[in-house]
């Protein structure tokens, strides 16, 4: 017998309150029932970080979250990283550095790369390599993705 759930999150700022299968992962319920289309799914296994969403402030695979666990939980996507309309310091550096070619990979390696300048606010480029370890990009080759992280930091912190 499945029994559904009452969940609730705090997404992008704004409360839901949703009924949730046990099946349904955090990924499928944001982007079928919130409506968040920027988290992608890739693999479905935790491999490729297409689906890459902050979860109470840690950064989570949200294909390998069921979100009945989740009850309380706060969660940031790709399109809640903006302030103000204004682009976050990882997306701004992405675009500059033109760190995008198909687009599949980019909502999760945003999403990635605010993480890391939460924690190192001016990482070097092994650090940011290092912190993309669970993102895979099949177009850019990464050095553009890398370039994009280090020259958000030292934009936000000064070289
Ligand atoms: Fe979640 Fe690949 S779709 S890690
Ligand atoms: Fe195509 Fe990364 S830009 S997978």
């Amino acid at each position: 017998v499945i029994v559904a759930r009452d969940v609730t999150l705090v997404v992008n700022g704004a409360p839901r309150a949703l009924r949730c299968e046990p099946r349904e992962t955090l990924l499928q319920v944001l982007r079928a029932r919130c409506g968040l289309i920027g988290p992608k799914y890739g693999c479905g296994i935790g491999y490729c970080g297409a689906c890459t969403v902050i979860v109470d402030g840690r950064l989570a695979h949200s294909c390998c979250l069921l979100a009945v666990t989740l009850d309380g939980s706060t969660v940031t996507t790709v399109e809640g990283l903006a302030e103000s309309g204004r682009l976050s310091p990882a997306q701004s550096a992405l675009v500059r550095e033109g760190a995008i070619q198909c687009g599949y990979c980019t909502p999760g390696i945003a999403v990635t790369l605010h993480g890391l300048l939460a924690e190192q606010p001016q990482p070097t480029p092994e650090e940011a390599r290092a912190h993309l370890v669970g993102n895979i990009c099949r177009c850019t080759g990464f050095a553009s993705i890398v370039r994009a992280a280090v020259a958000a930091g030292e934009e936000e912190g000064g070289p």
